[in-house]
């Protein structure tokens, strides 16, 4: 069983934190003595620049065959790009032809972490959640879109929020499946007051829930309670599903709670296919931070903690994904701390903090 991982930075401070994580999964194959084949690819306004593609056909390649994707971030300074392009090469459009209809985004506290947040330490005691984001469906993708000039020249913006009841059920599975590995209890988000689509949501979560995970305990919630409940007292959450545009702004908002954006790991992940595997993209939250980039300056904790995932959820490795979360808590209380959640004290860089992590790493 010979495991392959596409490895793919990206833009700005993508390739300096994706090292970092890299450099961990190469750490616990080595340590496991496990064959792992690492396949390097560019992707992104550099690779555009160089290439002529956003999205280079031998990283496409890499990606199509390796078990999972471990992705930087993309986002130039400037973005001269024909929309061409953006059609076919973009974060999108990756995520489509992976097929990655669930985005989950894990947000975990750590007492170390207390003052780097906003948060009083009473609200950010036992915060441990996950966000269920819908990946696929949504204002994202539907149909009609695009901006047009009316007679007269007004001009009107268009985007459509789409769902069906398919869309809905597969996402909410995935949803009752992860509660029931964990606290058990799903909070449903939507805007059902006002969106017939957020009706729709929550009426299919509601059926999914009844027919096949009574044993999960189901509430619903709206979307602007829930942004300020994630403020206010985010411990009470266990699973939270949502849509995909609330699911994007959610987790920026939740990503504050843990002290920086840095810190946040993500997974995208599809359907198993008929021989067995899924499409699986694993990123830190952030995007490419132009104004940090190629200072060194970046927190790779996002990355590394998006190996962790990947561990768990591609690589049958639930163990070894432990062993990195347990190294990132060691690192933190040895006192390592990047710029962003430094507090006023000495920070170290980039390549250090995965030297620390590296070391709690191989120790255990
Ligand atoms: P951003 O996430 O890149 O940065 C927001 C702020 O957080 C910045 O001040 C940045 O310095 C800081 N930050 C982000 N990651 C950090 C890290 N690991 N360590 C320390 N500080 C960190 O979001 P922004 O500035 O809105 O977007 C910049 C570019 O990234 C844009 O082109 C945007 O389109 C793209 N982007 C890409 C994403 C992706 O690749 N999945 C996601 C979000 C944005
Ligand atoms: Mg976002």
């Amino acid at each position: 069983d010979n495991r392959s991982v596409a490895i793919v930075g990206g833009d700005g401070i993508g390739p300096e934190v994706t090292a970092e994580g890299r450099r961990v999964l190469a750490l616990v194959a080595e340590k496991r003595s496990l064959p792992m084949k690492l396949v390097d690819g560019d992707y992104g306004v550099e690779a555009y620049e160089k290439r002529g593609r956003m999205w280079p056909e031998p990283t496409r390649v890499a990606m199509a065959e390796a078990d999972a994707v471990l992705f930087g971030a993309i986002g130039g300074p400037a973005q001269p790009l024909p929309p061409e392009m953006h059609r076919t090469d973009s974060l999108l459009a990756v995520r489509r032809s992976l097929d990655v209809f669930v985005n989950l985004r894990p947000i975990k506290t750590a007492p170390a972490l207390y003052e780097a947040s906003s948060l009083k330490p009473r609200v950010l005691k036992g915060v441990d959640l996950i966000i269920v984001r819908e990946l696929l469906g949504g204002i994202y993708f539907g149909e009609p879109r695009g901006v047009e000039t009316l007679p007269g020249g007004e001009r009107r913006g268009v985007n459509t929020h789409i769902y069906t009841s398919s869309q809905i059920q597969r996402i909410a599975r995935f949803a009752f499946d992860i509660a029931r590995t964990r606290k058990g209890r799903v909070c449903s988000v939507a805007k059902e007051n006002v969106m017939e689509a957020g009706q729709l949501w929550r009426e299919e979560v509601q059926a999914v829930h009844d027919n096949q995970y009574p044993d999960v305990e189901l509430t619903h919630m709206l979307v602007d309670n829930c942004a300020m409940q994630l403020v206010r007292a985010p411990a009470q959450f266990d699973v939270l599903l949502t849509d995909n545009l609330f699911g994007d702004i959610l987790s920026d908002s939740a990503a504050m709670v843990t002290g920086s954006l840095g810190m946040l790991p993500s997974a995208s992940l599809g359907a198993v296919r008929a021989d067995g595997r899924r499409g699986a993209l694993y990123e830190p939250v952030h995007g490419s931070a132009p104004d940090i980039a190629g200072k060194g300056l970046a927190n790779p904790i996002g990355s590394i903690l998006s190996v962790a995932m990947m561990l768990r959820f591609s690589l049958g490795m639930p163990e070894e994904a432990d062993l990195v979360e347990r190294a990132v808590s060691d690192a933190l209380e040895a006192g390592a701390r990047t710029i962003d959640i430094a507090v006023g004290r000495t920070y170290v860089s980039t390549r250090e903090m995965g030297d620390a992590v590296a070391s709690e790493l191989t120790s255990l």
